[in-house]
């Protein structure tokens, strides 16, 4: 298997730590959209949505994916709303097999509560926003995936290990 391995889905879906595990599991280098932004600006996320509203954070996030994408043999984990970008779904869509986590928004709820700030669930009724968010962006996860993952009650540890059955099921698979 030689193409580099995109996970996208919605906040809370595991997509950094089933990526860093796959990775580890591959020998690839790991890449994290959020987190290369936030080095290269030196800022935090919600600082930038701050200063440049979403869109602005969008801009940036196109940048460094577009950037990433052309990489060889990674896994890449990004930020929710990254396919919102048409040009950001075509070249994840074109350049590696693009993984859909999927999370219930009760599990969303429950894997977001602690860590990070993520400045979309900020001032408003979580659920509520979760909701309205994979509304809109399911069709645009759907649009691109290779394969679908439900994560749903399942760890890191279960969740990789069938995502790494899957890949080689695609990678045995016809052409
Ligand atoms: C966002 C998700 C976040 C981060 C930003 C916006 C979104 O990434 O990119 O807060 O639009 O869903 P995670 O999906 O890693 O939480």
């Amino acid at each position: 298997m030689q193409e580099s391995i995109f996970l996208i889905g919605p906040m809370g879906s595991g997509k950094s730590a089933v990526g860093r595990r796959l990775a580890k599991q591959l020998g690839w280098e790991f890449f994290d959209s959020d987190a290369i932004i936030e080095e290269r600006t030196g800022v935090d996320i919600a600082f930038i949505f701050e200063k440049e509203g979403e869109a602005g954070f969008r801009r940036r996030e196109q940048q460094v994916i577009g950037e990433l994408a052309d990489l060889k043999q990674i896994v890449l984990a990004t930020g929710g709303g990254a396919i919102l970008i048409d040009e950001t779904r075509k070249r994840l869509g074109s350049r590696g097999t693009v993984v859909y986590l999927q999370a219930s928004v009760d599990q969303q709820l429950r894997r977001t509560r602690h860590g990070k700030e993520r400045p979309l669930l900020k001032g408003g009724d979580r659920r509520q926003i979760l909701e309205q968010l994979i509304k809109v962006r399911d069709p645009l996860y759907r649009e691109i995936a290779d394969i679908l993952l439900e994560t749903d009650g399942r760890t890191v540890t279960a969740v990789t290990a069938e995502l790494c059955e899957r890949l080689a099921e695609q990678a045995g698979g016809p052409a």
